[in-house]
């Protein structure tokens, strides 16, 4: 039997509107939320997870009364203090995923998070041939080849496109709506919280330190901030855009994740004279090697703050919002943007893949997948050896000589210096000041800073961005 990996399809049969379902009159309630319906349409759904998420997804089928969807099951642990009185009666609420499998549930929805008891649970809902939508990245970035062969051998599916920039559709739009160009770039800003605090720091002169604090009052930060701020939360969602745009298998470990945490208020005036703004920039990219293979054997690959032009459309995206752009060889740049996260925008993404199954099941009697037409997935070499224009900003105790020095160990690389920028009226013993390279490695550049960062002159290690 044929996979389609990363896919989702519907179809559109006899007697069924245009999203698929039976034409039914607008003042039959008889499919509301929870309601018994013996219809043979009828999809039953569970929800596991009743947080930000799950709540809200609840609502929306709750709320959505145009829909064939039914929510039988709401599963969570110490389910007693989750229960509200706005589900209908006939939803049952457990603690236990025993009760959720052995129902005649269709979908269950993962919404709790976590890699176990999550992982076994969605496991043995697709061996029980039900299936499944998740809005959990860390897991799909890890199993997600493994999940949606399972699901296929059980001629069922997995849907997860919630699980990158929440509500903004890029997951169906790359699968779907640019399934006919052959991408080879992806560029996106995938994690609200570091746009939300670099957004911050820009308009407000903050420290990065400061900007934290105020983004974890707000509810923007985790309390423990490191899977954002560190790029870790970015790179499981890019490892998934690059199978799904792409077909490229890559790991999370595999691309390079760097901090936002050294950014200072300073950073964004010097940007904003070379005309750029900083953003956490998570950039995957296949380079082929058409002399000597004819195949893409290179994906460039990186999670990092990086200088983006005031023009680009990275650089206007403020606050939390989550921004994608997709570049293909015949349609150019494609962009998708919004929420990227919060409880109605991702369980609108959720609802839609609910629906998407739904509509499919409704299409065929038996749920089948197919991977006609799909290009097959590679396993390129990973490196996030970048060629770009580099900003190097220095914090030093000032004394002769230093720009000589610097300019020794770069030249002995053949690294080019663009120009030397300093701000006016800085303490001697503070002062910072920007070298931007022209084109080069990051390798190069890298070896070079780990010669000028032992120098004795620097106050803090040398800034190292990448000007894209
Ligand atoms: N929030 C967003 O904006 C957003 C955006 C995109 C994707 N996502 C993804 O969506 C998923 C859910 O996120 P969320 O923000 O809704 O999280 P959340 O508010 O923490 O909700 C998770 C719910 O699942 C329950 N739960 C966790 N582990 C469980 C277990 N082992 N057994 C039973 N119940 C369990 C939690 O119960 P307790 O109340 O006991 O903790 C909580 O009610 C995650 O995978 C997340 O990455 C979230």
């Amino acid at each position: 039997m044929e996979c389609k990996a990363w896919s989702r399809h519907s179809a559109i049969g006899d007697n069924r509107t245009m999203t698929g379902f039976p034409k039914r009159d607008a003042t039959d309630r008889s499919d509301v939320v929870g309601e018994k319906k013996d219809d043979a349409h009828t999809c039953n759904v569970a929800l596991l997870g009743f947080g930000t998420v799950g709540s809200s997804v609840a609502r929306i089928l709750c709320e959505r009364s145009n829909t064939h969807l039914r929510l039988t099951y709401v599963l969570n642990r110490n389910v007693a203090r989750k229960k509200v009185d706005w589900l209908p009666s006939s939803v049952k609420w457990t603690e236990n995923i025993d009760d959720v499998l052995e129902s005649d549930v269709d979908i269950v929805v993962e919404v709790m998070g976590g890699l176990q008891p999550t992982e076994d649970w969605i496991r043995r809902t697709l061996s029980l041939g039900k299936s499944v939508v998740t809005a959990n990245k860390q897991l799909m970035a890890r199993c997600g080849p493994e999940l949606i062969n399972l699901a296929c051998q059980m001629r069922q599916q997995i849907q997860f496109g919630a699980s990158v920039a929440g509500g903004v559709p890029v997951i169906s739009g790359l699968q779907e709506g640019l399934a006919g160009d052959d991408l080879f770039k992806i560029r996106g800003i995938l994690n609200g919280t570091c746009n939300y605090i670099l957004s911050q720091i820009e308009a407000n002169a903050i420290p990065f330190a400061t900007a934290l604090r105020e983004a974890q009052k707000l509810g923007f930060a985790e309390a423990d901030p490191t899977e954002d701020i560190d790029g870790l939360d970015a790179r499981a969602k890019l490892a998934i855009l690059a199978r799904v745009g792409l077909h490229c298998n890559v790991t999370p470990e595999s691309v390079v994740a760097r901090s936002i945490s050294a950014i200072d208020s300073v950073d964004f005036e010097y940007a904003s004279q070379l005309g750029c703004t900083i953003r956490q920039i998570s950039w995957a990219e296949l380079r082929t090697d058409l002399k000597a293979t004819g195949k893409a054997d290179h994906l460039f690959a990186a999670v990092q703050p990086a200088l983006v032009e005031l023009a680009s459309p990275l650089a206007r995206v403020e606050g939390s919002q989550n921004l994608v752009v997709a570049t293909g060889r015949y349609g150019g740049e494609t962009v998708f943007g919004g929420h990227g996260a919060g409880g109605n925008p991702t369980a609108v993404a959720v609802v839609s893949d609910i629906l998407a199954i739904a509509r499919s099941q409704q299409a065929t009697t038996t749920t089948t997948t197919s991977n006609a037409g799909q290009p097959a997935e590679t396993t390129p070499t990973v490196t996030a050896d970048f060629t770009a224009k580099h900003y190097l900003r220095f914090l030093v105790k000032d004394r002769p000589g230093i720009i000589a020095s610097l300019a020794t160990i770069l030249s002995e690389r053949g690294i080019n210096i663009d120009a030397v920028v300093q701000k006016p009226d800085c303490p001697k013993s503070h002062l910072p000041f920007l070298i931007t390279l022209e084109e080069c490695k990051a390798s190069l550049v890298e070896q070079a800073l780990q010669q000028i960062n032992s120098l004795d002159f620097l106050v803090q290690p040398c800034l190292h961005l990448p000007i894209l």
